[in-house]
């Protein structure tokens, strides 16, 4: 299939070019589009077929349901049913942005949307070109991130198009996004809120609306733990470049020490690190995460993808600041890392 991929800039949307994907989410092809978190891959919530082609492209496993996307919070009734107040008080505090919430499903959903789940993930997203599509589609749109399944995310439409180029009828060119990871998710479907996936929104500013919010057990644990997660995409294999990755992670100075130790042992193997505040290393490729969590979590998955097309084998990834926002790195790079994680 060609895939016809149209330049859209957010500060002057051009809604002759938007409808012509909104066009292809009616006809329920599938449309690549950015927002603020990561970049979606979208199509018709309403339509089994269409819903189908995303799992198709992705290669992704049919029991790992995707979130609903929405145009308004007013919209939100028509595809959920019994929302409590503290969901309600949640969706109030942070829609539209990087935020889903898990709620009681409708029947109007398509079943492939959710799995088979009797719950639906929705989000408003915040970006004006994702609104705007989702308001021209005239339909919800189920999006999971429009990656191949088990890549990193894509923060630009380059990284789609690797992974999407032929396979999907349109990519929507927004330029990057903003936040770089993808968006929290909160089960809200119980009396207290929890956690699933950290992301944009962090735990501590749930609290300020829900202090009884959790966190999820799984959220940092092993992919190959045996016990059911409650979110299906918690067990598979998430955000994995072809390198080999090894989060390293402590105090500045100690993980320095022990990733220059590590790249010593290291023959004939192309290396690369991931390294905070541009600091330098002995190794064939050094990437910067950025000075704060907030540029490493835009920064991620742009750098993965950076080390795989400079055809780095082993890279040592830097984790040093354990803060509010940190979580959500630390869950994207455990992932990515496959669990190899060394902590000093
Ligand atoms: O920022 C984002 O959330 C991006 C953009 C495109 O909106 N989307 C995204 O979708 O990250 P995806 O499919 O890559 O991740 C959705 C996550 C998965 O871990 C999935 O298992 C979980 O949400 N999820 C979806 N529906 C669920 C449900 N009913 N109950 C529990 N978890 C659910
Ligand atoms: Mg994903």
């Amino acid at each position: 299939m060609d895939t016809k991929i149209i330049q859209i800039s957010k500060d002057d949307i051009d809604i002759q070019n938007l409808e012509v994907a909104a066009k292809f989410l009616r006809d329920g092809e599938l449309v690549a589009f950015p927002t603020e978190t990561v970049y979606g891959l979208g199509a018709n919530a309403l339509s089994q077929d269409a819903v189908s082609r995303i799992f198709e492209a992705k290669g992704r496993p049919s029991d790992n349901p995707l979130i609903v996307h929405l145009a308004s919070v007013n919209d939100i009734d028509t595809v959920a049913t019994d929302i409590s107040d503290m969901a309600r008080k949640l969706i109030k505090a942070f829609s539209p942005g990087p935020f889903t919430i898990i709620l009681k499903k409708k029947d109007t959903v398509a079943k492939s949307v959710t799995a088979g789940l009797d719950t639906v993930a929705v989000r408003v997203p915040e970006n004006p070109i994702a609104h705007k599509l989702i308001e021209l589609s005239n339909v919800p749109i189920a999006a999971p991130s429009a990656n191949i399944s088990g890549k990193p995310s894509p923060t630009k439409a380059k990284h789609v198009i690797e992974d999407m180029n032929d396979k999907i009828a349109c990519i929507l060119d927004g330029g990057e996004c903003e936040v770089g990871l993808e968006s929290t998710v909160v089960d809200a479907t119980g009396k207290m809120p929890i956690v699933l996936r950290p992301g944009g929104i962090t735990v501590t500013q749930i609290r300020q609306i829900v202090p009884s919010a959790i966190i999820d057990s799984h959220i940092l644990e092993s992919i190959t733990s045996s016990e059911k997660p409650k979110s299906p995409g918690m067990k598979y294999k998430h955000y994995a470049p072809n390198a080999d990755v090894t989060v390293v992670e402590g105090g500045f100075d100690a993980v320095f020490e022990n990733i220059c130790r590590m790249l010593k042992e290291i023959h004939g193997k192309k290396t690369g690190v991931l390294a905070m505040n541009n600091r330098k290393y002995n190794a064939d490729v050094v990437l910067d995460a950025g000075k704060n969590n907030e540029e490493y979590a835009h920064s991620l998955f742009t750098k993965l993808r950076e080390f795989d097309e400079m055809g780095i084998d082993i890279v040592f990834a830097e984790f040093c600041v354990d803060d509010d926002y940190g979580l959500a790195v630390k869950n994207r790079l455990y992932k990515s890392a496959g669990n190899k994680i060394v902590r000093v």
